[in-house]
């Protein structure tokens, strides 16, 4: 048993990693570490690493793997060791899973189990399309799916909703092709350790999270 599980939640854009995520963190109070939302925030504040990373966000295509594994380096060696980690995004290239299972050989741990959100693509880019998020908690919402109770507004603390820059046709059919080139690869490495888990992320959320719960059973009891 694990008392402080390291989670890698994978899937293409649109499978419900933020939305499941969120519940990973309340249920078993992972520590959330994803790229996608820390190179948005550096890009909001306008920093180096923002102005690097958003090129390659907005076209859809991966920010070079040296910026994201010093990125992540310095997050996980700052982690208490009692902490569980939830990396949701990262990795996304066979170099990057390479770079985080030396990082946590040093830090004496390893990835416990990975769950890999598998949905189809036509579904993939109409929740896409149909995305808003909160601009201050970056909870996902979405209209067909999963809509806020005021149009524009966050359920949770009332910041602003917003659609993401990379969410345009162009970009998001990108996103799906260097996924299956670059990502889908990687889950092959974690098939190899043992530790992934396919979940359905076409069902309903609860379905899903339940699916999820029940993947996190061997590394939480
Ligand atoms: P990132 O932010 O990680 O984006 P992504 O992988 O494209 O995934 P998304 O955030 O779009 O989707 P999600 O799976 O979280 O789905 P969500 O829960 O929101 O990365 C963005 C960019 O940053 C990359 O393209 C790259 O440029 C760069 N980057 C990030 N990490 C990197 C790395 N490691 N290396 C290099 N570059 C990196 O759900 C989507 C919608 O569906 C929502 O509206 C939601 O409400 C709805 N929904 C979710 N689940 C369900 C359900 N079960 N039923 C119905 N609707 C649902």
């Amino acid at each position: 048993m694990a008392t402080a599980p390291t989670v890698l939640i994978m899937g293409p854009p649109g499978a419900g990693k933020g939305t499941q995520a969120a519940h990973l963190v309340e249920e078993y109070g992972l520590r959330h570490l994803a790229t996608g939302d820390l190179l948005r925030t550096a890009v909001a504040d306008g920093t180096p690493l923002g102005v690097e990373a958003k090129r390659f966000m907005d076209a859809g295509d991966l920010v070079p793997d040296d910026v994201i594994i010093g990125l992540i380096r310095e997050l996980v060696a700052d982690l208490p060791d009692d902490s569980g980690i939830l990396l949701d995004g990262f990795p996304r290239t066979d170099a990057q899973a390479t770079a985080l299972d030396e990082m946590l050989a040093r830090l004496e741990r390893s990835v416990d189990v990975v769950l890999d959100i598998a949905v189809p693509n036509d579904v993939l880019v109409r929740r896409l399309s149909g995305r808003w998020i909160c601009r201050t908690c970056q909870t996902p919402y979405n209209v067909d799916t999963k809509p806020p109770r005021v149009p524009g507004v966050c359920d949770l603390d009332g910041g602003e909703l917003y659609q993401r820059d990379d969410d345009t046709a162009d970009s998001v059919r990108n996103r799906l092709e260097v996924y299956v080139r670059q990502t889908a690869p990687v889950a092959d490495h974690y098939a190899a350790q043992g530790t992934l888990v396919r979940v359905d992320g076409a069902q309903d959320f609860p379905v899903v999270r339940a699916a999820i719960d029940a993947a996190m059973q061997p590394v939480t009891t």
